[in-house]
């Protein structure tokens, strides 16, 4: 800058390289007082190991932190030095992000019932007595019960409003439970008895009236929840505060969240920064309107200690591959009558999409299917093009950033087209091993091999790890795991118990999917640098294991325990 300035002010020359040797004097005064300032009140921390993911230095045995919480020196003390002699017990790593998660709704889940794993009316029934023994006063019109996790798969049909009045103490109250993937809701007599006599069909939704009526999926639910008695802000801040102690706990220091409602946005930045909030959450907002540009509601808000950012936003082109619900290009290869619904036509995904874009948000796009996959990549090129005209595609979605969510089932066209875009995929490995037991069923051979899943052959696109939770559980070694083996984490297994694991010509190396937890979330949140990283200047967000990772058997990364979690310099968690 005083270059240029040099060059065009001509005659004023001395003038200008006074006022810069100035500048330039005052700046390395600030430079040594803050030196000294670091130098007072740096706090170093040595471990056995630590691993940093910076190309300069993979590994290092100490690092320093600043007041402000950030890394000011990364290095290997020799053995006989102070510093050496200081060191703790465990290996650090950096700390952890999840790419796709729902913080509030993790919250709340851990506030209601845990449905998971269910296998019978019976078990479910007995799961909502048992949360009612310790939650008395849920139930009632004001404070609905809820629950999540069940699947018509394992109870062997679609649940009905029948199936919970068939127990005493359950038939008066008003009970919503989630579907596991979260696109079906199951509520109680009551609460249909709130709905008008007769309920027409909604479009991109599903009321299941078969074998009974019950259950609402996709845009079907807003009806519902429309009903719904919203927690109030005091309730929210209690969901907050437990989701994020839980994530400490598993090594999570940071997560994309994958739909934030202008309200809880307005919470988010009330919150950020205050004691309890002990997470960097990067929350794509969502309008009240699902799929909407909604800019009155939408402020930017990109905090310098990284504990909130907002500049990004959800859309949704579909629905879930386990209820059908996902948007296909060819029928079902197990229901052949139908290939899923959009949620959003590709006209008007194109049209929401552009308008974001050209407000500077990022735009992300939740896709399962493969026919929501090819619009989301239309929409993407279209919005591009608009942005950035003359300027390559590629260039362009560099600075963009735009992100596809699951992006689980692609046309191999598609894929051609996100490689060479360079469109970032964001993926739950354990996903596909929950998925895997259906999948092929609802695919077919063909599609499965050439379409689903993908990991590997998406690695030049930054992957972006995830859970998805409270779909899954948020534990990240677990997701590691599920990308390294391709087998489920709670079993061990791949599909029908087998011992090998799924298409495993998809699978990451440790490397790749401890990359994919940390330094890809962060570019995604455009936090590349800064976060997922142990360098100076970086966040000083740290986990400490208790052997190195690459020593560690992967069946042990089932039931990892972490040792510590560290963020901005301060411990968020410590094991007993
Ligand atoms: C797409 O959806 C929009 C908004 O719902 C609607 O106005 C438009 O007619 C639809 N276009 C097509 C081709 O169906
Ligand atoms: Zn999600």
């Amino acid at each position: 800058m005083t270059w240029s300035r040099l060059t065009s002010f001509g005659g004023e020359n001395s003038i200008w390289l006074f006022t810069s040797a100035v500048l330039v004097g005052l700046a390395s005064f600030f430079d040594l007082r803050q030196g000294f300032v670091n130098l007072l009140y740096t706090e170093t921390h040595c471990y056995q190991s630590v691993r940093t993911h910076s190309d300069a230095e993979p590994y290092a045995n100490c690092f320093s932190v600043l007041p402000s919480g950030v890394f000011s020196r990364v290095f290997q003390a020799p053995p006989e030095s102070p510093y050496a002699r200081s060191t703790r017990p465990g290996f650090a790593i950096p700390g952890l992000w999840d790419g796709h998660g729902h913080l509030l709704q993790y919250g709340e889940f851990l506030n209601s019932v845990d449905l998971f794993g269910s296998e019978s009316f019976q078990d479910i029934n007995t799961r909502v007595n048992t949360y009612l023994d310790t939650h008395p006063d849920a139930g009632s019109k004001e404070e609905w019960v809820r629950g999540v996790g069940w699947d018509q798969m394992a109870l062997g049909r679609m649940p009905t409003a029948d199936d919970l009045a068939s127990d005493d103490r359950l038939r008066n109250l008003y009970i919503m439970l989630d579907r596991v993937d979260v696109h079906c809701i199951w509520v109680s007599q009551p609460i249909l008895d709130l709905l008008p006599e007769s309920i027409p069909d909604v479009p991109g939704g599903e009321i299941v009236r078969d074998p009974g009526m019950g259950v609402f999926c996709d845009n079907a639910m807003d009806m519902i929840m429309a009903l719904w008695p919203k927690p109030d802000s005091k309730k929210k801040q209690k969901f907050l505060k437990s989701a994020m102690s839980k994530l400490n706990e598993v090594g999570l220091v940071g997560m994309a969240d994958a739909g934030v409602m202008p309200g809880n946005a307005a919470l988010f930045k009330e919150l950020a920064g205050t004691e309890d909030w002990t997470l960097r959450v990067y929350a794509m907002l969502e309008c009240d309107d699902r799929n909407t540009f909604c800019p009155d509601s939408a402020e930017k808000h990109v905090r310098d200690d990284g504990l909130l950012s907002i500049a990004s936003v959800k859309l949704f082109a579909d629905g879930a591959l386990g209820s059908w619900g996902s948007a296909m290009i060819d029928p079902y290869s197990d229901r052949p009558d139908t290939s899923g619904s959009l949620l959003v036509n590709a006209t008007e995904l194109t049209r929401v999409t552009i308008a974001w874009a050209e407000a500077g948000f990022q735009v992300n796009i939740h896709a399962i299917g493969d026919l929501a996959n090819r619009n989301a990549v239309d929409a993407m090129t279209a919005a591009l093009e608009r942005v950035c005209p003359g300027e390559s595609l590629t260039s362009c979605q560099s600075r963009r950033r735009f992100r596809i969510e699951h992006s689980q089932i692609i046309h191999p066209d598609d894929q051609t087209r996100i490689h060479s875009i360079g469109i970032i995929p964001s993926i739950q490995p354990t996903h596909a091993t929950s998925d895997f037991a259906y999948a092929e069923k609802r695919l077919g051979p063909e599609r499965t091999r050439t379409e689903a899943y993908r990991m590997r052959s998406l690695l030049d696109v930054n992957p972006i790890l995830g859970s998805d939770f409270p779909v899954e559980p948020p534990d990240p070694f677990q997701g590691i795991y599920a990308a390294v083996t391709r087998k489920n984490p709670h079993t061990g297994r791949g599909t029908d118990g087998s011992p090998d694991g799924w298409h495993t010509e998809e699978a990451l190396t440790l490397d790749q999917a401890l990359r994919g937890f940390s330094v890809a979330p962060a570019h995604g949140a455009f936090l590349g640098g800064k976060a997922g990283v142990i360098q100076k200047g970086a966040f000083a967000d740290w986990v400490v294991i208790d052997e190195p990772l690459e020593e560690t058997d992967i069946e042990d990364f089932r039931n990892f325990k972490v040792r510590e979690t560290w963020i901005a310099g301060k411990r968020v968690y410590k094991r007993d």
